[in-house]
């Protein structure tokens, strides 16, 4: 098959992609601050923002509303001017740097919005072109670029369409192709499946990964939507009201939230909430003939042991499962349970309850005492 000038562009991509990986961070933040001046008057938005974002790598930028987090992306995409601090693109300085060295950097740098931002009168692929045609690209060229990243993206079969012709979904893909055309090596998503139903959204995250890993470019995407952070990130940050709160790897994250925002946002993958009757009775202390209340956190192959089975057996206690749930953190898969056991049958004292503790720690299975309800 004969190789085309898109083909060696693309292999080329991938090499001084992955050359970066080991060495080089696609993104450094160091103590960014910006400020909006309005009649109310000065707001600091981000407060003193620093942050690493490894080469290749799709990190996660969460938060709740007004946290700050598309002010964050607008500083990287060059739409806003932070006040103080510094912003590192792959090593060059995107504040201290000349306007034509400026220019350069951000031509590597595309964005993809939750509004897709089409123009209607253009085909698909004249869409996609849109960023070459600035660049002032021969026209032959342009179409044989734009015909692989459509290709890339699932739309061969959809060049001529118009966006008002294309679903929520093959819109988002047109807006992904724009961004990536011009040979971007770091793309910027902001709430860019917002939009889309959930099986939709799936899709285009999947198609995210699928590229991130193809041509080893780095995704930067913030979103308050945890289950998004869940399916595609390997790293992500927490923001809140302008300040990194939180950050480290998904699993971790996800697993064993620290701050008390990233335990609000994750709540809702997992079951941390006590069924009522058993919210109304707990108390710290045990009392005579108490149950005490234990939330079991399982992660990766220990959700697939039968270590309350083992419990029972090992120890002969009875453990009566109150509420648990299985789940996915990428490929890692999570499970959460609450359950409840008699301290009385135990008849052994506190150090036989710290020996089944330790017996599910050792298991990788992150044993915590809730506290102690009456015996049912
Ligand atoms: N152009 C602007 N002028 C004045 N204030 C602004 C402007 N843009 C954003 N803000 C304010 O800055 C703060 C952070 O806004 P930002 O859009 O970065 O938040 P966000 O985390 O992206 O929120 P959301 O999840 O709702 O999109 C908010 O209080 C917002 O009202
Ligand atoms: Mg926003």
């Amino acid at each position: 098959m004969r190789r085309t000038n898109a083909d060696d562009c693309i292999q080329k991509r991938i090499l001084e992609a992955w050359s970066l990986v080991f060495t080089n961070l696609a993104v450094e933040l160091s103590d960014l601050r910006t400020t909006y001046v309005s009649d109310q008057g000065i707001l600091d938005v981000l407060k003193g923002v620093s942050l690493s974002v490894p080469q290749g790598q799709i990190f996660g930028i969460i938060g709740r509303s007004g946290a700050g987090k598309s002010t964050l992306l607008r500083c990287l995409n060059g739409l806003e001017r932070p006040v103080s601090g510094e912003i590192f693109i792959q090593q060059q300085s995107l504040i201290h740097v000349t306007k034509i060295d400026r220019r350069k950097i951000l031509h590597k740098i595309g964005t993809v919005f939750q509004h897709f931002n089409l123009l209607s009168r253009r085909t698909v692929l004249q869409n996609i072109a849109l960023p070459l045609e600035f660049m002032g690209m021969p026209a032959d060229e342009i179409t044989v670029k734009a015909q692989k990243i459509a290709a890339l993206v699932g739309l061969s079969d959809k060049h001529n369409a118009y966006p008002r012709q294309l679903s929520g979904g093959q819109r988002q893909r047109v807006a992904i192709a724009r961004a990536l055309v011009s040979d971007v090596t770091l793309l910027l998503c902001d709430e860019f499946t917002s939009a889309l139903d959930p099986e939709t959204s799936l899709e285009i995250l999947s198609l995210l990964r699928d590229l991130n890993q193809r041509l080893g470019i780095t995704i930067v995407l913030v979103t308050h939507d945890i289950s998004v952070i869940r399916e595609i990130c390997d790293q992500v940050c927490v923001l809140d009201q302008g300040h990194v709160v939180e950050t480290g790897s998904v699993e971790s994250i996800l697993l064993r939230p620290q701050h008390e925002v990233t335990q609000s946002l994750v709540s809702h993958l997992f079951i941390k909430d006590l069924p009522r009757a058993i919210h109304d009775s707990i108390h710290d202390a045990p009392l005579e003939n108490d149950y005490v209340v234990l939330r079991l956190m399982f992660s990766d192959t220990t959700a697939f042991q039968p270590a309350i089975a083992s419990i029972i057996q090992k120890f002969n206690v009875p453990i009566n499962i109150i509420v648990g749930s299985l789940g996915h953190v990428r490929e890692a898969t999570f499970g959460s349970m609450v359950v409840t056991m008699p301290t009385e049958g135990l008849s052994k004292g506190d150090s036989f309850l710290s020996e089944i503790l330790t017996y599910f720690n050792t298991h990788h299975i992150a044993a915590e005492i809730l506290g102690y309800i009456p015996s049912p």
